[in-house]
């Protein structure tokens, strides 16, 4: 029995001889232990003893008398990192004498695309099996849908493909399903339905098609969807093809990013609406449009505090709902066809720490109610056509690190932003990142200060630069040398002049 697994394995050292006795003592069900700890090279090499109850990665239970593995938790614990993962067919028919296994982690292993042997089913009493990220291949066998005292199942970031057997639809106590970041294709299957204790689900990044099952609605104790990047997934234009998700009242997160919801542009909204405890939604590059102004219902988003919805069909102003949510702590629309001007309402979102707006087309002034935003830590206003006018209370945001401007006219106001930053002492913004725009010409011009100008306008960035950590300063047109003041920028950490034109050398 021993023998056949370890001819089938290549194992990365040399059979470790202090274990023969280990091997030989223990009683049946420890035997196959003694081989798969074999396999971890990791395990073996720290010199755990004889008493593989005792070693890492491994739980017995000792409840009649008789020891009994009850977890296997072979994980590789440097990740995807080659020099510590185990390698070789996975679960040898000799696995089945561990009969007692509750717990079995193989996770960052590499099975070199070999397949999950069908008699994984008979591993009755596993209740947690963890398969992702080892490289397996070929399909899911129905088998699995024997293991009915599963509670979590990954075969995340694999090779496995083919359509999901209806059998996982048996498996009535998970807890805790993914599947993302795989070959599965076909359709979700409505077997799913049945899991009803699903707290996790996530089918991102394969290759579904074909609609939502409507019974997908059922699962009323799923905290966590993520169905984005399935780019076949289809809604049909009836009216009703968002219907199902209005059942998911507990989710706290909903990824739909990437999956075509054109034909459910006119009530994605209300639907989303009858998720009251709805924290994070990401529903990026989605091609909706038409996204109403104004709302006819009341919103009852208020535990939203990130809300992506970047990449979708506005083509209008600000919607004026957005500013009830004042919950969020991140929102971002970037390239999402918004014109008009940033309302003074952008001041309601007290919370917000992540604000990209970026790739619209925004017109300027912009608000000064910007400034009340004291927890903002990013913005991204790059891309639009603000003009030259930083309201000057951005200076007073004691939090942001990553100011990105890209493609703008260097402010008007940087003048005093500067001065500003130099008389006063206490509330120095630090600003990690700095990214200035395409149209403006940084010129080396004496010690420890920059001049820009900008058509025609001359401004200088003196004593900010010592508090900058990292300057992007890529595609502008940057004519002369590189500055001699970057030498003084004590805080710098990265420096980005690419796509630029030097004239001088350094
Ligand atoms: C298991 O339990 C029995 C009785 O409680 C005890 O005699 C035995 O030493 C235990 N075995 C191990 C390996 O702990
Ligand atoms: C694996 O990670 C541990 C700490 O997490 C580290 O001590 C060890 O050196 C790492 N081993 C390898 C081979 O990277
Ligand atoms: C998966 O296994 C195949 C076949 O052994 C191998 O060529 C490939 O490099 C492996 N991939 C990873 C990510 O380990
Ligand atoms: C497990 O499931 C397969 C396919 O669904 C079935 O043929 C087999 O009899 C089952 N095995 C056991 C041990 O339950
Ligand atoms: C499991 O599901 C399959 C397909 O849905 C079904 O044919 C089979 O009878 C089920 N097995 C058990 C043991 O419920
Ligand atoms: C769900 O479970 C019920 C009851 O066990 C069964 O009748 C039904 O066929 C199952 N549905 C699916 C789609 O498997
Ligand atoms: C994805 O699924 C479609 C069928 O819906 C199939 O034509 C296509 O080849 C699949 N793509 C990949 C990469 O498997
Ligand atoms: C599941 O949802 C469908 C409609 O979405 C409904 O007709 C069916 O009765 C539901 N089943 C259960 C068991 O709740
Ligand atoms: C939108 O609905 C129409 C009609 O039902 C259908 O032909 C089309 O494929 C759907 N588009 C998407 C992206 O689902
Ligand atoms: C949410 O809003 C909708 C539409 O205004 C309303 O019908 C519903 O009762 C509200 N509450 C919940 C918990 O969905
Ligand atoms: C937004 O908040 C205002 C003030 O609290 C309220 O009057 C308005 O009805 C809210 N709008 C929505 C769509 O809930
Ligand atoms: C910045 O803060 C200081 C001190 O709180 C205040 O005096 C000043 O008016 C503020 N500047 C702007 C532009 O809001």
């Amino acid at each position: 029995m021993a023998t056949a697994w370890r001819s089938r394995l290549r194992f990365r050292e040399r059979w470790p001889l202090q274990y023969y006795r280990c091997y030989y003592q223990l009683p049946a069900d420890l035997v196959m232990l003694c081989w798969l700890i074999m396999m971890a090279f990791l395990l073996v090499e720290e010199a755990q003893g004889d008493d593989c109850c005792a070693w890492n990665g491994v739980v017995c239970h000792n409840r009649t008398g008789r020891v009994r593995v009850a977890e296997l938790n072979l994980q590789n614990p440097n990740g995807t990192e080659e020099e510590t993962t185990l390698r070789g067919e996975l679960l040898h028919p000799s696995l089945l004498s561990l009969t007692h296994l509750r717990n079995l982690n193989l996770r960052f292993n590499d099975f070199e695309r070999t397949q999950i042997p069908p008699l994984v089913g008979s591993l009755h009493k596993l209740s947690y099996l963890d398969l992702s990220w080892s490289n397996l291949s070929g399909i899911i066998p129905p088998h699995l849908g024997n293991l009915t005292n599963l509670r979590h199942l990954d075969l995340s970031t694999s090779n496995l493909g083919g359509t999901i057997p209806p059998h996982l639809g048996n498996l009535t106590n998970l807890h805790h399903l993914d599947l993302s970041w795989s070959k599965f294709s076909g359709t979700i299957p409505p077997h799913l339905e049945n899991l009803t204790n699903l707290h996790h689900l996530d089918l991102s990044d394969c290759n579904f098609s074909g609609t939502i099952p409507p019974h997908l609605g059922n699962l009323t104790n799923l905290h966590h969807l993520d169905l984005s990047d399935n780019s076949n997934l289809y809604f049909p234009k009836d009216g009703h093809s968002l219907d199902w998700l209005s059942g998911l009242s507990s989710l706290i997160y909903l990824d739909m990013s990437f999956l075509d919801l054109s034909n459910a542009s006119h009530n994605f909204l209300s639907t989303i609406n009858m998720l009251p405890s709805l924290q994070q939604l990401n529903l990026c590059f989605c091609s909706i449009s038409n996204i109403p102004l104004s709302l006819n219902f009341h919103l009852n988003l208020t535990s939203l505090t990130t809300l992506d919805l970047s990449g979708n069909i506005f083509t209008s102003s600000f919607p004026n709902w957005l500013w009830n949510l004042t919950s969020l702590s991140s929102l971002q629309l970037k390239e999402s066809q918004i014109g008009g001007k940033l309302p003074i309402e952008i001041g309601n979102l007290i919370s917000i720490t992540y604000l990209d707006l970026s790739l619209n087309l925004l017109s300027g002034p912009l608000p000064d109610t910007l400034s009340k935003l004291k927890h903002l830590t990013y913005l991204d206003l790059s891309y639009n056509l603000l003009g030259n006018s930083l309201p000057m209370g951005i200076m007073n945001l004691s939090s942001l690190s990553t100011l990105r401007l890209i493609n703008w006219s260097i402010p008007h106001s940087f003048g005093n932003f500067s001065t500003m930053i130099s008389t006063s002492n206490e509330q120095l913004p630090s600003f990690e990142v700095l990214e200035m725009g395409q149209d403006t010409y940084p010129i080396y011009s004496g010690s420890e200060s920059i001049t820009l100008i900008t058509k025609g306008d001359q401004f200088t960035f003196s004593s900010i630069l010592y508090l900058v950590k990292s300057i992007d300063l890529s595609n502008n047109e940057l004519i002369d040398e590189i500055y001699e003041e970057f030498r003084y920028l004590a805080g710098l950490h990265a420096l980005n002049l690419s796509r630029n034109y030097f004239k001088g050398t350094r």
